[in-house]
């Protein structure tokens, strides 16, 4: 969702601030601004419409500034207009504020402004008018940290926000509750940005800012405080990935270098996660940072697995791995739903958040409602230093590299992959499989990322298929077991890229109602792997081909030859090493048929319409 970004300390500020906002498009926005700090006055610039029309604009009106704000807004209150584009003046223009997450109490806040006049219509603006009264008020000077901390106890609800005054400049005030604020400084250069995307070109060494923290940030350092002034530590790390890996490369999107990538990710993810033993026998399995003592988890008796969207669906193969392998009853649920009803949780239970970046308010709002019943909370998530990495009790990283384009692929892959290891983690820990066990297990695992290289093969194969499915109404996906959660992966990134209409159903309930859907023209994509529940594929695939369906089938080596009786189109995928992987390989002709039926449609596919990437706000 909303993008901030500030630089203070380097006469280029606002080039660097535009080129890192077009790190930050892929979390999704509908306007953009800058705000520049002059010696006398704010200059802010903003735009409806993507960051092109701000460029423009700032063609027309060169800014020059050693400090800037930049920010890329997705629209919650009031319109995307440019008036409602951040940055945001107070009355006097002298203070300017950005703002990702909402200000739940910002009516009363106006209200107790008395009569002001407001220049847009967000809650957002009202930060900057309480900010300038604070500077105004303060006895030694204009101390714009001071100011902020005032503001900031008086605000409800979700924010990471960012402030520039004319009367402290050389100075940027930053404010984080529940949005993600990430902070840095090298070379004489102070910043701050939404993620490490938009900083990776200046440093790798940077500092996420925890919830209650507020960092004033200047080209001599980095301060940060509590709301009431003490100094606090931010959480310090180091980004082990470079800017080659946020760039296309060559690729027409974002999307398609990250299905592309699939293989490497995967390979990334399954390395080095196994350690020697103390006792010098079989190495065990571990996860990248344990907080609690392993034999808590080894106690539990029942695990939620909390996610949303796509991570749900991985969430979903997490299930039966857990089951499978640990032998614990496993609940999957929509993190937002969670915490809304009365969920049964004790101190033996383990909660499982699935998050590729860690950031997402609903998943990290229902980890936390697990933690409160004294829960021990495991992270799946991609995002070193993320809140949800940081909150957990023990976190396993998907080493997918960043991921930008909107639609997930390597990060759902390698997610599935982080779900296996997880299930045979909580398997060694409890004694049900042996740790040589999960050795072999882990070894046959190690073939997957050849498996996808020989899946990618069929990619002109795809092509041709979404060039003549291009235009259906309707496309129902249907699987069972493992397929099940694939089916309804392959229906939400058809539907998000495309905005084709597209649905999942358990291919056992089609008798049950969804079957009526269907008509001459419907496309039935079906996953039909070999495995033991082939045969009830067939009979799903000959009643949705009877009733006038064209049946796409995904299968493996071993089903592909009965396939071809029934379906009208095979997509032929190698056997997985183990029947829990094969939905790895199962998800990439589904991201791929996706893709190119959107960009054959025309369709911007790393940024789809209405969407962000990170989802921050309930
Ligand atoms: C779909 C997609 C979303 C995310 C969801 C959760 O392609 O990317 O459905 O999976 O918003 O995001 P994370 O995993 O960051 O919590």
């Amino acid at each position: 969702m909303c993008g901030i970004i500030a630089i203070t300390g380097r006469d280029d500020a606002i080039a660097q601030v535009l080129a890192g906002l077009k790190r930050l498009e892929y979390r999704g926005y509908d306007s953009a601004g800058v705000a520049a700090v002059g010696a006398h006055d704010l200059e802010v610039v903003k735009r409806a419409g993507k960051l092109e029309e701000l460029t423009r604009a700032l063609d027309d009106t060169p800014l020059a500034a050693s400090t800037g704000l930049g920010h890329t807004r997705w629209a919650t209150h009031g319109a995307p207009t440019d008036r409602n584009a951040h940055p945001h003046l107070d009355p006097s223009g002298r203070v300017a504020v950005i703002h990702n997450g909402i200000l739940e109490n910002y009516g009363a806040l106006k209200a107790e402004l008395g009569d002001v006049r407001f220049a847009s219509d967000t809650d957002s603006e009202v930060a900057a008018h309480l900010v300038a009264r604070e500077l105004g008020r303060l006895q030694d000077g204009p101390d714009l940290l001071t100011a902020v901390r005032r503001v900031v106890a008086q605000l409800e609800g979700a924010f990471a926000l960012g402030f520039v005054a004319v009367d402290d400049p050389d100075t940027v005030v930053v404010a984080k509750r529940e949005a993600p604020l990430i902070v840095a400084h090298a070379d004489g250069v102070g910043y701050c940005a939404s993620d490490v995307a938009a900083l990776i070109d200046h440093t790798r060494d940077v500092a996420a800012l925890l919830d209650g923290q507020i960092a004033r940030i200047r080209p001599d350092g980095i301060d940060v405080v509590d709301v009431d002034g003490t100094p606090v530590e931010p959480h310090r790390f180091h980004v082990d990935w470079d800017l080659d890996a946020a760039e296309k490369q060559g690729y027409d999107h974002f999307m398609l270098k990250e299905i592309h990538e699939q293989p490497q990710a995967v390979a990334d993810t399954l390395l080095d996660r196994l350690t020697a033993s103390s006792d010098g026998e079989t190495p065990r399995l571990h996860l990248d940072e344990l907080r609690i003592d392993e034999r808590e988890f080894a106690r539990i008796d029942k695990v939620f697995i909390l996610a949303c969207g796509t991570s749900l669906h991985a969430g979903m193969l997490g299930k039966l791995a857990i089951e499978h392998w640990a032998g614990i009853p496993v609940d999957v649920e929509v993190a937002s739903e969670f915490r809304y009803r009365d969920p049964i949780v004790d101190p033996h239970t383990l909660v499982i958040a699935i998050s590729q970046s860690g950031e997402t308010i609903d998943t990290i709002a229902a980890a936390s409602h697990g933690r409160d019943q004294r829960a021990p909370v495991i992270a799946l998530t991609n995002v070193v230093g993320s809140t949800l990495a940081r909150e957990a009790d023990g976190v396993l990283y998907t080493h997918a590299g960043p991921e930008i384009a909107v639609a997930s692929t390597k990060a759902f892959t390698t997610q599935i992959v982080g779900c296996l290891i997880l299930g045979l983690y909580l398997a060694q820990v409890r004694g049900r499989v042996y740790a040589s066990e999960a050795e072999d297990i882990l070894t046959r695992l190690q073939q997957i990322p050849a498996a996808i290289e020989q899946t990618l093969l069929l990619d002109q194969e795809i092509r041709e298929l979404a060039e003549r499915y291009r235009d259906t109404d309707y496309t129902m996906f249907i699987g069972r077991h493992a397929g099940l959660p694939i089916a309804m992966e392959g229906a939400l990134k058809l539907k998000e890229i495309s905005y084709l209409h597209a649905e999942a159903f358990p291919a056992g309930e089609m008798k049950h109602g969804p079957i009526a859907l269907i008509e001459p023209g419907s496309l039935v994509v079906a996953l039909a792997p070999a495995g033991h529940v082939f045969g009830k594929m067939v009979s799903n695939i000959q009643e949705v081909r009877a009733r006038g369906a064209s049946v796409l089938a995904i299968g493996t080596d071993g089903s592909t030859a009965d396939l071809k009786e029934h379906a009208h189109h095979v997509l032929t995928l190698p056997e997985p090493p183990h029947e829990l992987a094969g939905p790895v390989l199962a998800a990439i002709p589904l991201q791929l048929f996706a893709y190119h039926v959107a960009t054959l449609r025309g369709e911007d596919v790393d940024q789809p319409r209405n969407l962000a990437k990170t989802v921050t706000v309930e």
